[in-house]
């Protein structure tokens, strides 16, 4: 039997689920265990990959001081793309291949963490890029084995890398961000210093805070894990779950954390304690994400970061003009949820509470546009674009931007509800403007 949502019900499939929790060491003054932790790690001469704009600062300064106090051997590569593109990975590849390091360090927001990522994969098992990328848009072969230790210590309260086996790429020959994804990708320590984010531009903390509440509403709102076929062996068990007990908790706790500070953080960079919780946030949802997965709102994300490189967002001056990826994510969130809602309302109904809303007596029918409507009043006060028309689309570019996005399975299988490449050009349409 199967349910409206068209997957299996429950009792009826999977009903195990696992977590493979990161280590993580979270805290003001975490940055400077760095050094000692390389050390346990066993790391003697390691590739430091540095965000730019971290480099000088506070925690730039902190992180190479604990490492060569320890007496590390540390190799700085400051040249990550900000949103990372396959010359970009190359060029982080080459460097790490020549370097002949016992190790890796990242030091930056998502785009730097990921970098060192496929660095660390195709020094250790040199191939193509796409030959390790996900389906159908690269081979998807299997990585050979471990990778050499990484410990990766994020600067942005955004994307929840430093605990997941993901790395995001826009692939130039195709035109599409797609990724890698491996549990053997996730790094062998998490460092997070909550201190780190102080030096954010307000506009890069919207971006990467949107990023965070996307995270944690799409793995609470996934399909449950129990609608999954239970696999024939154990190892068939898939990396991203669906929504579990164990990753509800980390995503509700996120959302909360999310909707009380976010606009505080994007105001006043003065506002310490609002920082702090929202990288706290971060951690939380990364966590829930790398083992339920997200959905539809990020599906979408990757071929509205790709194919317009026309926008440039408050905060990302110095970079390309390009879609930070929170605001290409979160763009589509209102659309996504008004869809999803339709099966699985009290959990809408949940993450809007979540957020502040007062859903009492609130209708199931109306779970999808109370929770839309959450999302689009803090995008408002948080000085974000109003739709992806906004962003340079148009009705024209609709059919292109469904089939970007529905090339996207790992993230749509995730979805709550079945969706078809008819439907996301519905959806976009939907996106177009939500003011
Ligand atoms: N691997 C994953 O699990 C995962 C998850 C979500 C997103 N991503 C990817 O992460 C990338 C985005 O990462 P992000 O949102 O963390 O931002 P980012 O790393 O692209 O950095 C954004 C901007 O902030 C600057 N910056 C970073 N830290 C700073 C600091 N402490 N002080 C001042 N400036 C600072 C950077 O120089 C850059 O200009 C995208 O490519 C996205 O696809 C990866
Ligand atoms: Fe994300």
């Amino acid at each position: 039997m199967t349910t409206s949502s068209g997957y299996l019900a429950p009792g009826e499939g999977e009903m195990v689920f696992s977590v493979s929790a990161s280590p993580i060491k979270f805290g003001v003054g975490a940055l400077s265990e760095l050094g000692a932790d390389a050390v346990t790690l066993g790391m003697k001469r390691v590739a430091m990959f540095v965000d730019p704009h971290v480099l000088t600062s506070a925690s730039g300064e902190t992180a190479l001081a604990a490492l060569r106090g320890a007496g590390v051997d540390a190799v700085v590569y400051d040249h990550a793309r900000c949103e990372p593109n396959s010359d970009s990975f190359e060029a982080a590849a080459a460097f790490s291949r020549d370097g002949r390091f016992d190790g890796f360090v990242s030091l930056g927001g998502g785009s730097v963490m990921d970098t060192a990522k496929a660095a660390n994969l195709l020094a250790t098992y040199p191939d193509d890029l796409l030959a390790y990328v996900n389906a159908p848009i690269g081979r998807a072969k299997p990585i050979p084995g471990k990778l050499k230790p990484h410990i990766a210590c994020p600067t942005t309260c955004g994307t929840g890398s430093e605990t997941t086996g993901i790395t995001v790429v826009d692939i130039k020959s195709v035109g599409l961000k797609t990724g890698i994804a491996s549990p053997l990708l996730k790094p062998s320590l998490a460092i997070v210093d909550p201190t780190t984010c102080e030096s954010l531009p307000g506009g890069v903390v919207a971006a990467c805070g949107f990023d965070v509440l996307t995270h944690a509403v799409e793995s609470y709102t996934a399909r449950p894990y129990t609608s999954r076929p239970r696999p024939a062996h154990p190892s068939q068990r898939p990396p991203y779950q669906g929504s579990t007990p164990y990753n509800d908790i980390g995503s509700l706790a996120a959302i909360r954390l999310g909707g009380r500070h976010l606009a505080r953080a994007v105001r006043d960079g003065h506002d310490v304690e609002a920082r702090h919780q929202l990288m706290f946030a971060s951690t939380l949802a990364g966590l829930a994400f790398g083992s339920a997965g997200v959905h539809i709102p990020h599906a979408m994300s990757y071929s509205v970061a790709t194919l317009k490189h026309t926008y440039r967002a408050r905060g990302y001056e110095e970079c390309d003009p390009m879609v930070p990826h929170g605001i290409a994510v979160v763009i589509n969130a209102p659309a996504a949820f008004r869809f999803t809602a339709a099966v699985n309302p009290q959990r809408h109904l949940d993450a809007a509470a979540a957020l502040g809303v007062d859903v009492a007596g609130a209708r199931p029918e109306d779970a999808g546009s109370i929770l839309a409507d959450a999302f689009i009043a803090l995008m408002r006060e948080t000085g974000l674009p109003s739709g992806i028309a906004a962003l340079g689309y148009a009705e024209a570019d609709v059919p292109a931007l469904a089939a970007g996005a529905y090339a996207q399975q790992r993230p749509l299988t995730m979805a709550p509800r079945a969706v078809s490449q008819q439907d996301l050009e519905g959806l976009y349409r939907d996106a177009m403007r939500y003011w």
